[in-house]
């Protein structure tokens, strides 16, 4: 049974990258205030996640999980009811193991009586992780937990969180929306940070290790890339570049900063509607890479109506001049009969970070890229 619960990329935002598990109604009511003031849900986002911590660290007598009281003194329904009312929809998380990564208690065994509950609470939206499950079949795992969800008859977005190592691209389409293709991401460009055994990776590398899979991507089956840093601490030219590599791949946005303290500048890349457009754009093809000279990397996404995004992206340190000629980003791919020539067809451009029109695809293209940037453009057919 496939669904239609998500023909383009989930939208929304997560509480783990800033808050981990320090969360509670007060500051959870406030985001989802923050939410909708900032103009984020106007900008499309819709879902509300609420990650790993919300729990008690034991079921009750009856074996069900229990929000913590001390953290939600009302309950999760009261919570859940809330988001609702804001127009937006509600997440919740946990784990195919024994334990969640946290230690909280996971869903082993409890699959259906833990999807009864969420559906009870008027959950629109489940993250499931991957640990502690000792030697359990990773497909089947996620198939229990899928089908328990289908079997409550509430529509639940169902988020895979496997980190890639059971290539979840080649069996997770129909099982859940969109699964983790990758480790944990941290706010950081292109410098992964090693703790002990456990590695927390960069935007660069988890953006690497898109290359390989972008042909499993698409409505409804979404490779997910990990959520967003953009607004935790990297400079505004990174989070820019970082986020117009996740609308390029057309993955999941999920939000992951403080939404109330929001600087402006971090607020103009959220919701950035002609970049979001991109990464919702209905075909759902995540882009193909060519490398050009210099670190600058060249990425191309098809899009409805033949138009095309481009995206020019500086990963060296320092600034860099590209030269480039249109036909050099001529792109055939045989598998699809994709053909996307600039010697027969002249496009329109327009850059959406400066918002401004920059010319037509005759000739070549010039332009300075500061170090970590990027120059995105859409390309409209003529
Ligand atoms: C794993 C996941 C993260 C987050 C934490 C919660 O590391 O990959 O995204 O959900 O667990 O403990």
């Amino acid at each position: 049974q496939t669904g239609n619960l998500a023909p383009t990329p989930p939208m929304g935002w997560n509480t783990w990258n800033t808050f981990q598990t320090r969360i509670d109604e007060p500051l959870l009511k406030g985001m989802v205030d923050a939410y909708v003031s900032s103009g984020m849900r106007d900008a499309g986002y819709k879902y509300f996640v609420l990650d790993d911590g919300w729990m008690t660290m034991e079921r009750d007598a009856s074996g069900n999980l229990v929000a913590d009281p001390k953290k939600f003194p009302n309950g999760m329904k009261a919570l859940a009811d809330y988001v609702h009312s804001k127009g937006l929809k509600f997440g919740i998380y946990n784990c195919a193991g024994w334990k969640t990564c946290a230690g909280y208690p996971g869903s082993r065994g409890h699959e259906y009586q833990d999807a009864l509950l969420y559906a009870s609470w008027g959950v629109d939206f489940l993250k499931y992780d991957w640990c502690n499950t000792d030697s359990l079949n990773a497909r089947e795992a996620y198939i229990t937990m899928s089908a328990a969800l289908k079997a409550t008859g509430r529509p639940i977005v169902f988020s895979l969180c496997e980190w890639g190592n059971h290539k979840p691209w080649q069996w997770a389409g129909g099982v859940g929306e969109l699964y983790r293709t990758t480790g944990d991401i941290t706010a950081n460009f292109d410098k992964d940070k090693h703790m002990g055994t456990w590695s927390a990776l960069s935007v660069m590398h988890i953006l690497d290790q898109q290359v390989n899979i972008r042909q499993f991507n698409g409505p409804n089956h979404w490779n997910d890339p990990d959520m967003l840093e953009v607004g935790n601490g990297m400079s505004y030219s990174e989070d820019k570049a970082h986020f117009s590599m996740w609308c390029m791949l057309s993955a999941p946005l999920a939000a992951g900063n403080d939404l109330r303290k929001m600087s402006d500048q971090t607020k103009s890349i959220l919701t950035n509607k002609e970049v979001i457009a991109i990464d919702q754009d209905e075909l759902g093809i995540a882009a193909y890479k060519k490398a050009l000279p210099d670190s600058i990397e060249v990425w191309v996404k098809p899009l409805k109506n033949n138009d095309v995004a481009v995206c020019f992206l500086n990963r060296s340190a320092k600034s860099q001049k590209l030269d480039i000629k249109w036909a050099d980003l001529n792109l055939e791919d045989k598998t699809t009969g994709l053909n996307i020539s600039f010697n027969t067809r002249q496009y329109a451009a327009r850059d959406l970070w400066t918002k401004t029109a920059t010319g037509t695809t005759k000739g070549s293209f010039k332009q300075e890229i500061p170090m970590h940037d990027v120059v995105m453009l859409r390309l409209t057919a003529k």
